[in-house]
């Protein structure tokens, strides 16, 4: 069953709509980003799904909402799967890949692969693929490294969730401190970026006068 873009994205919003603003920003982010609905085309019908490393399972929910049978959403991060809000058909399972069970019409892998050691991708491959049924599809993808700024700009951000998940473990008066820190360095750094900003666009405005100018007295 074909999800146009707007379906989809109301039944993302709906969805989620109880969460904080930070994870539905994150949520708007990622359903911006990623391909899913594109990746949702090579779903089999009624296929039983596995999403490894499904964050908050937004394909989970979109998936679902095609036609799969049944989604499995493996997610290691415990924080995530609580914010997850699963639907009739959806498991979610707070794992890594040894909790898988069964065999699977199509596993999918949204920007997962990075985070895996690549020494592990061997054996993680010929699980995998141990885990399709007969015709199975593996969909995956992955940070293109092609696009450097687009790989840094995702790799920061997962970065900084994790480093905020962290800092959320602090306690409170070294988390004030920290923000202190962080401000003191990015006050100063922001002023100086806008002054040469400024000083970009006085100049893109200058150099064709003095141009002129120059026409004028030859
Ligand atoms: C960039 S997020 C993508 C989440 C989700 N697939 C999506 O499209 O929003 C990467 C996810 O991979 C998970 N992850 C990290 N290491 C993993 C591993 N070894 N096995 C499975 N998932 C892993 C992280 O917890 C994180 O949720």
């Amino acid at each position: 069953m074909p999800l146009g873009r707007q379906q989809a994205w109301s039944l993302v919003r709906r969805t989620y709509r109880t969460a904080s603003p930070g994870t539905r920003l994150h949520v708007l982010g990622r359903f911006l980003t990623c391909p899913y609905l594109r990746v949702l085309d090579y779903l089999p019908p009624q296929a039983r799904v596995l999403d490894l490393g499904s964050g908050h399972g937004i394909f989970a929910h979109l998936a679902l909402a095609a036609g799969a049978r049944e989604v499995v959403a493996l997610e290691p991060d415990t924080r995530k799967v609580f914010l997850n809000f699963p639907r009739p058909g959806m498991r979610v399972v707070n794992g890594y890949r040894d909790a898988v069970r069964g065999r699977f019409a199509a596993i999918t892998l949204f920007d997962v692969l990075y985070r895996v050691p690549l020494a592990e991708w061997p054996d993680l491959f010929a699980q995998l693929r141990g885990s399709l049924s007969p015709g199975g599809l593996l969909l995956l993808k992955e940070l293109d490294p092609r696009h450097r700024a687009k790989a840094a700009w995702n790799r920061t951000q997962e970065r900084l969730a994790d480093l905020a998940r962290r800092m959320k473990s602090l306690p409170p008066r070294v988390l004030q401190n920290c923000i202190r820190l962080l401000t003191g360095i990015l006050e100063p750094a922001l002023i100086l970026a806008m002054g040469a900003l400024v000083l970009l666009i006085v100049l893109a405005i200058l150099l064709p006068i003095i141009d002129m100018n120059q026409l004028v007295r030859l």
